[in-house]
């Protein structure tokens, strides 16, 4: 039996085997990374010997919803656009995940919205992006070709204050998700973008992989050129990077990830600060030009 939330199932299972498919005398049950506290049975069960009781109920459908806002640039066929998911695990409020990212892109959007920039600006507010990246996926999947190739970029900010925290830019030479590489992951010119951002305030920074778990994979699968911000999740900081940025060895970047305790407190407000003025930043950067992305 392996409960499963979100889409990272090497990290989020509950998994309790079946004693009696025993054959090997091998503990019946494995090491369990426990969710949060609507799992806080799951310890116990975890005792080789326990006998769990699971009552397995029937899926539940659920109608969610993306949220879309757009600031009309004069170019209304070229499209600069960010999203940052706005769902969280069900354990949890979800507050550096995905809290940080949402409410970094929504003060954006509110300090342009009565802009007339030359591109045409577009906020995404993703849904359901903890059961497997749903909304996205979805707003890409129904967009007909000639929408997609008004969109000149995509940007994503997905977990942007995490406590203990390294600033991290997606790097295009960096990809898990497409190991035979046929798609190019990620955009260099908005991975510059965001480096010389970094740069000009003094904020050292390191490469984020291109994992395939949050929402820019559907705009890279579309052939969108793509970027996005990340300060960590369940990898631990490592001594290097506590003497770069500061914060605890061995310690997960953010160590309320995908539990209840990802509550107000839980954010790096310094994070978010430098974070907000990047997104920002290169919002306002794309809508003059997004020559530098396209040529
Ligand atoms: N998409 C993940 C989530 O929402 C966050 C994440 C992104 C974790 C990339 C690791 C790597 O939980
Ligand atoms: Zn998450
Ligand atoms: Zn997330
Ligand atoms: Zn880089």
């Amino acid at each position: 039996i392996i409960f499963n939330q979100g889409n990272a199932p090497d990290r989020e299972a509950l998994i309790v085997a079946d004693a009696s498919s025993r054959t090997d005398g091998s503990p019946a049950v494995y090491d369990i990374p426990v969710v949060g506290a609507s799992f806080a049975q799951g310890e116990a069960l975890a005792q080789p010997g326990a006998t769990a009781f699971v009552e397995v109920l029937p899926a539940e459908t659920r109608t969610d919803y993306n949220v879309i806002a757009e600031v009309r640039g004069r170019d209304r066929d070229n499209v600069v656009m960010a999203g940052a998911h706005l769902d969280s695990v069900t354990v949890g409020p979800g507050i550096n995940d995905n809290g940080s990212g949402s409410a970094a892109l929504l003060e954006t959007a509110l300090s342009m919205a009565s802009l007339k920039p030359h591109n045409t600006l577009r906020f995404a507010w993703w849904a359901a992006e903890e059961q497997g990246l749903v909304g996205s996926t979805s707003y890409v999947e129904k967009q007909p070709q000639e929408e997609l190739d008004r969109i000149a970029l995509y940007m994503n900010y997905d977990m942007v204050a995490s406590p203990n925290y390294v600033p991290m830019v997606y790097d295009s030479d960096e990809s898990t998700w497409d190991a035979s590489a046929t798609i190019p992951a990620g955009s260099t010119a908005i991975e510059d973008l965001y480096e010389s951002f970094y740069t000009k305030v003094g904020v050292p920074y390191d490469d984020a992989e291109y994992s395939g778990r949050s929402d820019y994979q559907a705009f890279i699968n579309a052939g969108i050129p793509s970027g996005g911000l990340f300060t960590g999740a369940e990898v631990l900081k490592n001594e290097r990077q506590a003497e770069i940025w500061g914060g605890v060895a061995g310690e997960q970047f953010d160590p309320c990830y995908h539990l209840a305790c990802d509550a107000f407190e839980n954010q790096a407000l310094d994070a978010l600060d430098v974070n907000s003025d990047l997104i920002a930043f290169a919002m306002l950067t794309f809508a003059f030009s997004t020559e530098s992305v396209n040529g």
